[in-house]
């Protein structure tokens, strides 16, 4: 498959950041059974793979600002391009040596996401997308899933934990959801969540309280895989607000409408 020279470095900078994600998770595998456990390993792991990611772009593409997770906004002298990035999205996971995480990147262009790129070190998913060229996971085409009714529908989420979000308000959600869908799943890396719709492994997910880093790169994957992404008030921009909802035309209207009116009562 012939790639264009921008998804060839993210590519590369994601390949380079993910052997060093790699090596350091199976250290965690081992620190697992230590009593003082794997956190503050896994927090500098973390950095240090932004610090690759953020030292691969900028070599690449010289002058872009860089907004990562760790390092927060880097200004560049090109004021029209960003890189909004997540080193490791699902570090709770990683942290327990679950190998469902991932890299994040996504090129933000004035006001819009132009490329999304979030890859799994652990099974080698690739998922790429660039604005008007389509959504891929390795060398395969992705389109979301055709599922029509939300009965029939796998429906991924993200529940508050300690010390974040809104409990009451998704126990709400939860208690109108689940009983209209097939089946809930809640694995614990946002960025793979939307992946995962761009791919149709997923027909529908929606989380609240997130960053932009978590949202970015899957917005485009999910809408070159045609898809809808909007925020919990139906808005274009969920990486902005933080809630997201992202499925096919049919679920996601449904989804949306239900989870309204759990919040209305
Ligand atoms: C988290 C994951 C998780 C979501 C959290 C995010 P992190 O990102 O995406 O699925 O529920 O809200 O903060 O901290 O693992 O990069
Ligand atoms: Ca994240
Ligand atoms: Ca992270």
């Amino acid at each position: 498959m012939l790639r264009s020279a921008l998804l060839n470095v993210m590519i590369k900078a994601a390949r380079k950041a993910a052997r060093t994600l790699k090596r350091d998770f199976g250290e965690v595998e081992h620190l697992q059974v230590s009593l003082k456990g794997p956190a503050n390993f896994v927090t500098a792991a973390d950095r240090r793979a932004e610090e690759i990611l953020h030292e691969e772009l900028s070599q690449a593409r010289p002058g872009y600002g860089f907004h990562g997770e760790e390092g927060g906004q880097r200004e560049g002298t090109d004021k029209t391009h960003t890189w909004i990035v997540d080193p490791l999205d699902g570090t709770t996971n990683f942290l327990h040596g679950i190998p469902h995480f991932a890299i994040s990147i996504a090129l933000q262009r004035e006001d819009t996401i132009v490329a999304g790129l979030i890859y799994n070190p652990a099974n080698d998913d690739m998922f790429t997308a660039e604005r008007g060229k389509g959504a891929f996971l390795n060398d395969q085409r992705l389109r979301v899933a055709a599922r029509k009714r939300l009965a029939d529908s796998i429906v991924g989420c993200g529940l508050p934990h300690r010390g974040r979000g809104d409990l009451v308000l998704a126990s709400r959600e939860l208690a109108v959801v689940q009983e209209k869908v097939a089946g809930l799943r809640r694995l614990g890396a946002a960025a793979l969540d939307l992946a995962w719709v761009a791919a149709a492994r997923y027909d529908v997910y929606w989380e609240r309280d997130l960053a932009p880093w978590d949202i970015a790169a899957g917005l485009i994957l999910v809408r070159e895989a045609g898809g809808y992404v909007t925020d919990l008030k139906g808005g274009e921009a969920p990486h902005i607000t933080g809630d997201v909802i992202a499925g096919n035309e049919d679920v996601h209207r449904e989804l949306l409408r239900l989870l309204k009116e759990a919040g209305r009562t």
